[in-house]
């Protein structure tokens, strides 16, 4: 093993400014003319400073260091280790978390053989996934070792160990490096192995990587190996399973003093086994045939051997956070996979604008069905089952369409209300007006609506039939504006006479405290699995079945930018990482920046908790609605996840892992708008001054029977 200081060495000397003898050591350097100094710590310090999340206080103030290379004749400046490992490491992340990449700190591992082995320590440095290197390699780099060694004609006759560890220490001064330039012998291998976590085989000799092997089985070290031919990786997890034969039993029985006793051509057969000759690539295995005529060995090209250096990688990953990873071995075949290359360009879909022709009706009935159809309900799940009889039109829950969010179906029964003060008003424009009762129910209809048709009308109400038709969810962004008192007026007045409540938030301060609750209660129902699922499935993506209800993705209105955002959003696998982490901070920002570019909220209350109060609050809602759009504004509901829930168990219900951030959410929202103990929301609807909508939604056919009978 190296462990000289001279002009040959190939760690960095570290000096710490400031410190007696090391200034002292500074000073010789400065002095001679041959040194070069070079000083980026300022720039470093200011990419420290730009961290997010800002750095620890003492890691910021750690001393400036000089780092020395005697073989380049160079000092540089760096920062300390802590946060010179911080800003290298830094666009790690989250691919490998800050968390885990001090774990994978912490690993240490062996090299042996620095030619493909070179590219692989350079790798396991550079992605910071070990925090201590050793390097076994006996041989000298030659002229035809640079079509893959990535080293210069500055290096040749350079030991190869030395060569990588030199090379490594210019990435990283304070990742220590052990070199041993006498290779791997019998008599070097315990000292090369003990204290090791993982070692990486990548020698030559048959010997040596069946005595290397032996030897890390014994110590329960599991050992990787990459062959630079159809992307082959070995693992042999020793760690795990001690009676393991090594290399997978390729080679039979066979021991290390038998191989190292064979001549050469002897060796070929065991050599053939290992690789296995009938999967190799046909121009390596060609190439195998000329091996000894006209190839001294075998060939070996760059591109694969970092192939090879990103599958050890990627293994040293998993081993060191104890994910998975079998014994045995795999191919990842570059070259297979492009001839199997994917012409995205012709499947990407476009965008089938084509509506769905509207039930049109003809009579006064129909036209009081087709109205109830055309009422708002959370995710256009149409949670109703509508039915006319004996001169009723009858809108029942239909507890089929319930979904988490729907706590005790309240959604759904704000949804029936909506329905049936949309029938109210076609009944109002026919004069065929009745009276309308809320009727509690049971499990399969918890609650309906029943609206008696006679002979009466209701200027009021009638006069809102063309308006309640072209009623719609306006997801734009929109602007600012503040809707004039008289309309603020009859908003008020229209709530109010359906025994509701309205409360609308305006103060910027006010929207703005809203907007980080909406915001927070968005980012918990992208993180809550459930929640998530439900949400994303209420999206209708072009080419998805069933169109007549759901979302349009058209309809949320999307700049393109954020289109392709929600390819991501939409994943449960990316979900479940942010919410593993807990972050995702950015998911409530679109919710945030509706809030806060809207005039005002408007919040629907009703006193009351039961099913049929959600009814009539839901009434409600739609007169504040189809008002609020006849008077220009866009309308959209914003539904928090805890919207719906009463209590603790609701809350547990909705999302067990953050029921207490939802209560918190809950009681902020519920002071904010300064609802009584004994009142419930039944919505809350944001307004804004935006453009139309760009695509109308869509509804179930209504069952033609049911208008018959
Ligand atoms: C109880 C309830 C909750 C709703 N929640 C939201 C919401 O959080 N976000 C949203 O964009 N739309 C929401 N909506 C609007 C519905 O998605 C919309 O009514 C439905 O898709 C039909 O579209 P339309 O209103 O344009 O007819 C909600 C509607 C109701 C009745």
């Amino acid at each position: 093993m190296n462990q000289g200081f001279g002009e040959d060495h190939c760690s960095a000397t570290l000096l710490d400014e400031g410190q007696p003898q090391n200034d002292r050591l500074l000073s010789q350097l400065r002095a001679d003319p041959r040194i070069e100094f070079i000083d980026t710590w300022d720039e470093q310090h200011a990419e420290l400073n730009r961290l997010r999340p800002p750095p620890d206080q003492e890691v910021v103030a750690e001393p400036k260091r000089w780092a020395y290379y005697p073989w380049r004749r160079t000092v540089a400046s760096v920062l300390g280790p802590r946060a010179f490992r911080a800003v290298r490491l830094n666009r790690n992340r989250n691919l490998i978390t800050a968390e885990e990449q001090a774990r994978l700190g912490r690993l240490r591992v062996g090299v042996v053989g620095l030619s493909v082995g070179h590219a692989i320590a350079h790798i396991l440095a550079q992605e910071g996934l070990c925090g201590q290197l050793r390097l076994a390699d006996f041989d000298e780099l030659e002229l035809s070792n640079l079509n893959r060694v990535p080293a210069t004609v500055f290096d040749l006759g350079s030991n190869k160990a030395q060569l990588a560890a030199r090379r490594i220490a210019e990435l990283d001064p304070y990742l220590p490096v052990e070199v041993f330039d006498q290779g791997i012998t019998p008599e070097s291998v315990d000292g090369f192995l003990d204290g090791l976590d993982i070692l990486v085989e990548e020698c030559d000799s048959l010997d040596t990587k069946v005595l290397i092997r032996q030897a890390a089985r014994a110590r329960h070290i599991p050992v990787l190996m990459a062959t630079g031919d159809r992307g082959t990786l070995d693992v042999e997890r020793f760690d795990l399973d001690p009676q393991r034969q090594v290399l997978h039993g390729l080679l039979g029985d066979v021991e290390f003093a038998e191989l190292a006793g064979l001549p050469s051509e002897d060796k070929v057969p065991y050599a053939l086994r290992m690789m296995d000759g009938a999967a190799l690539s046909p121009r390596m295995a060609a190439s195998l045939v000329e091996v000894g005529t006209t190839l001294a060995t075998w060939p070996q090209v760059v591109a694969e051997v970092a192939n090879s250096a990103a599958l050890v990688a990627e293994a040293v990953r998993r081993i060191g956070l104890g994910e998975e990873l079998a014994s045995g071995r795999v191919r990842i075949d570059v070259a297979r996979d492009l001839d199997e290359i994917h012409d995205t360009a012709a499947s990407n879909p476009t965008h089938d604008s084509a509506q769905h022709s509207e039930f049109a009706p003809t009579h006064a009935v129909e036209r009081v069905v087709a109205a109830a159809v055309r009422a708002p309900s959370g995710g256009n799940v149409q949670p109703w089952h509508i039915s006319t009889r004996d001169n009723t039109v009858t809108i029942a829950l239909a507890p089929e369409y319930s979904s988490t969010m729907d706590v005790g179906f309240r959604a759904s029964a704000v949804a029936v209300g909506a329905a049936a003060f949309n029938a109210r008003v076609a009944a109002a424009a026919d004069s065929i007006l009745g009276p309308v009762r809320m009727e509690s129910g049971d499990d399969s209809c918890p609650v309906r609506a029943v609206l008696h048709l006679a002979g009466e009308s209701d200027p009021d109400l009638a006069a809102l039939y063309e308006p309640m038709l072209a009623r719609e969810t306006n997801r734009h962004h929109g602007k600012q504006v503040s809707p004039p008192d008289d309309v603020v007026e009859r908003l008020h007045a229209v709530a109010h006479r359906e025994g509701a409540r309205l409360r609308l938030l305006t103060a910027p301060t006010d929207i703005a405290a809203a907007a980080d609750i909406l915001a927070e209660s968005d980012r918990i129902r992208y993180l809550t699995h459930r929640l998530h699922t439900e949400m994303i499935s209420e999206v209708r993506f072009p080419g998805d079945p069933s169109q007549d209800s759901g979302i349009d993705v058209v309809s949320l209105e999307l700049i393109p930018a954020d289109m392709v955002k929600l390819d991501v959003l939409r994943r449960p696998d990316v979900m479940a990482y942010l919410d593993e982490w807990n972050l995702g901070a950015a998911l409530g920002s679109d919710t945030r920046e509706r809030v806060m570019t809207s005039s005002c909220l408007a919040v629907v209350s009703m006193a009351g908790q039961a099913l049929t109060d959600y009814v009539r609050a839901g009434s409600a809602v739609e007169a504040v609605w189809i008002v609020a759009q006849q008077h220009g504004l866009a309308v959209q509901p914003i539904s928090p996840v805890f919207l719906y829930a009463h209590n603790d168990a609701d809350l547990e219900e909705l999302s067990p892992k953050r029921a207490s951030a939802l209560a918190r959410l809950r009681s902020g929202f519920r002071e904010l708008s300064a609802i009584e103990p004994d009142e419930s929301v039944a919505l809350v609807l944001r307004f804004a001054d935006a453009p139309a909508t760009s695509v109308r939604s869509q509804r179930r056919a209504v069952v033609a029977s049911s208008l018959l009978a």
